[in-house]
This record gives structure tokens, C-alpha cells and sequence, in this order.
């Protein structure tokens, strides 16, 4: 699936412009259910506080907006959290808040990026992440940008009642200089 030529993905810094975008998507049940399987409802004072967070330069963390070219509100967020210097690794996580634009391989792009990012500018050797095994989208997404399945987190979390797997995947430098750069998972 290809997001077409009149939608270009760009990581741009988060602007208080994100608020109204962000306080809906970490109010959505079902983007929470995918992505940190949480289940209270944040305030807007609480996600304005996330958002001022979120625009102030950090050492351990990059926090980055997904917006479309063209278009101001972004569609997303992605982040590089947990960078460890020592050992040059950090954790990817992302939401395509958008839901009517899920699946078309914008979720992809945008990881690509944050990839480059990650080896080219922080000079990162690894970047993990983690999944919900009832999540194919967001598997599908990391395999397609290059990620290998590495191993599986047994009943990690507790989520409506049950205990659900996570997913453990990561990325390491050298296969991605090994793919060329990844030139190619590209759109
Ligand atoms: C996961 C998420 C970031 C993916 O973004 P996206 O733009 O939808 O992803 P892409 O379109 O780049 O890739 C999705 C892939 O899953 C496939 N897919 C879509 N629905 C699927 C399903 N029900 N089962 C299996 N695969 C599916 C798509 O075909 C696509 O694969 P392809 O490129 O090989 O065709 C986005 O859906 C999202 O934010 N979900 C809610 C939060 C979340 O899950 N975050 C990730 C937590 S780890």
C-alpha cells in the first residue's frame, strides 16, 4: 500500500499546535489498547503538560511529530526514548492518531525516518521495540521497515481482564547500512 505521491511524511518537532490532536488520540480507546494498554482518560491540563514536556530538548528521549507535507496538524507522534549513550540504544515507540490514514504505509515512513535518525544523527547501534502480540498492524509495520523479531515477553501485561504477550523487535545498524541505507522501504 503506498500513501501516494501527495503525502509526504515528515518528523517535525511538536508545537503547542498539537494539543487538540493529542488530547483525542490519548483519550481513544482503542490507540491506547494498542499502544501502552492503558485505560484512564487524561485532562487536557495533563496532556498540555505532556506536550510542554514533549517540546523541551532532553538527552534520553527524542519526541518528534508525524505531519503530513501540506498539511499544519499533525497526524502522529514517534519517539527515540530511552537512549543510552553507553551502550548507543534507545526504544521506538509511535501512534498514527489518525485513524482513517492507518494503513497507508505512513506508520512505515515515518519509523524509516526515526531509524535514520536514530543510527545517522544520534549514533545509535540498536533500537528496540516492543508490540502487543494482538497488534499485526503494528508488527507488520516494523517488519516492513526492516526490524527482526527477536523474542516474546510471556503474559507481560495485564489488559481487559487477561494477560496479553509482547512482542520484542529490534533494528541493528549494520543490517540497515547492509540494506543500503533501506533506501528502498522509502514511499
Ligand atoms: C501501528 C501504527 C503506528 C501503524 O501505522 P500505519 O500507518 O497504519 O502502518 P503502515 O500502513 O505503514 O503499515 C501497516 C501494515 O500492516 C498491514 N495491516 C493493516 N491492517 C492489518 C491487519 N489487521 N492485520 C495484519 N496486517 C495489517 C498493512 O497492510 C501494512 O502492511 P504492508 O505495508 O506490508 O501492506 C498505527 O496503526 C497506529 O498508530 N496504531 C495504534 C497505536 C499502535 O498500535 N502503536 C504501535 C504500538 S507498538
Amino acid at each position: 500500500m503506498s500513501g501516494g505521491a501527495a503525502e509526504v511524511v515528515e518528523l517535525r518537532p511538536h508545537t503547542p499546535a498539537s494539543l487538540e490532536a493529542l488530547l483525542r488520540w490519548k483519550n481513544d480507546t482503542e490507540i491506547r489498547r494498542l499502544s501502552d494498554g492503558g485505560t484512564h482518560s487524561f485532562t487536557r491540563e495533563e496532556v498540555a503538560a505532556t506536550l510542554e514536556r514533549w517540546m523541551r530538548p532532553s538527552h534520553g528521549t527524542v519526541h518528534l511529530a508525524i505531519g503530513l507535507a501540506g498539511r499544519a496538524e499533525p497526524i502522529g507522534f514517534l519517539h527515540l526514548a530511552l537512549i543510552e549513550r553507553a551502550h548507543r540504544r534507545c526504544r521506538l515507540g509511535i501512534v498514527i492518531g489518525e485513524k482513517d490514514l492507518w494503513g497507508r504505509g505512513h506508520g512505515r515512513t515515518a519509523v524509516v525516518q526515526a531509524v535514520d535518525h536514530a543510527f545517522d544523527v544520534l549514533g545509535l547501534d540498536r533500537i528496540t521495540a516492543e508490540v502487543f502480540a494482538d497488534n499485526p498492524r503494528s508488527v507488520r509495520m516494523l517488519e516492513g521497515a526492516g526490524f527482526v523479531r527477536e523474542g516474546v515477553m510471556r503474559e507481560s501485561v495485564q489488559r481487559d481482564g487477561r494477560r496479553v504477550d509482547e512482542l520484542i523487535f529490534g533494528l541493528l545498524r549494520h543490517e540497515w547500512a547492509g540494506a543500503g541505507g533501506d533506501r528502498d522501504r522509502r514511499r
